[in-house]
């Protein structure tokens, strides 16, 4: 009984590992800091030109070109925060909470919203999302399809530039460890922007 309720215990640790984002996995791996992590989100974020990050967000994350896009000072608004379940479910478990929006963004950052439209909930049926919790005007069941990450020519070629420097630094990566590094970079680089108001708290 007593090694029963000890492997029930060992369970209640070791599942929520075992269901953490593969993204953030792989790049864990790879021995970057968090201070290189970050400076390579900065790059990429701010890289210049028609479908960037900087172009549709804007210089810290609000102001950009983009109609619809996120205020991303501002998480308390996201489509990810809302569906899965508001400042409820936030207050009620935070670590969790954080853990299952890192899932989302990691992988709506990588692969674009019409991938990720397609195959994520397919792929993470353990992340329960309600649309109808949405208050972003328009409530679909998925994301703007404008949110393309690092999809975009130009963001391919500004992330293409970040896998040079890494390999002269000794740091060759393939394209696919390299675009995994980008999601976790952009993503850390994004939670700096949460300005601690009312719609904001989440990260800070
Ligand atoms: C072509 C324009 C465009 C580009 C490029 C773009 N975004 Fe977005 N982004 C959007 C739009 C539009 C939304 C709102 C999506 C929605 O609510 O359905 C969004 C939403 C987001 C969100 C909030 C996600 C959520 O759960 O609601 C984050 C975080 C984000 N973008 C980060 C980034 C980062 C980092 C990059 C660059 C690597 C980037 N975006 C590139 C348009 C863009």
């Amino acid at each position: 009984m007593r090694v029963l309720v000890g492997l029930i215990c060992l369970g209640l640790f070791v599942l929520p590992a075992l269901a953490a984002d593969k993204i953030a996995g792989q790049v864990a791996k790879l021995d970057f800091s968090e201070e290189e992590l970050f400076k390579i989100g900065e790059t990429l974020f701010n890289t210049e030109g028609a479908n960037t990050c900087l172009k549709c967000h804007g210089a810290g994350g609000h102001g950009g070109d983009q109609v619809g896009a996120a205020d991303l000072r501002h998480p308390r608004t996201w489509r990810s925060y809302q569906a899965l379940g508001g400042d409820e479910a936030f207050n009620a478990d935070k670590d969790a909470f954080l853990a299952n929006m890192e899932t989302i963004i990691h992988s709506l950052i990588r692969q674009g919203a019409p991938i990720w439209n397609q195959r994520f909930a397919k792929s993470h049926k353990d992340i329960k999302l309600d649309w109808s919790k949405v208050t972003i005007p328009d409530k679909v069941d998925k994301y703007n399809s404008m949110m393309k990450g690092i999809t975009s020519g130009p963001m391919k070629k500004a992330l293409k530039a970040v896998g040079k420097e890494l390999a002269g630094n000794g740091k060759k990566l393939k394209s696919s460890r390299l675009k995994d590094v980008a999601a976790v970079a952009s993503y850390m680089y994004v939670r700096s922007f949460d300005d601690g108001s009312d719609k904001a708290g989440v990260f800070k």
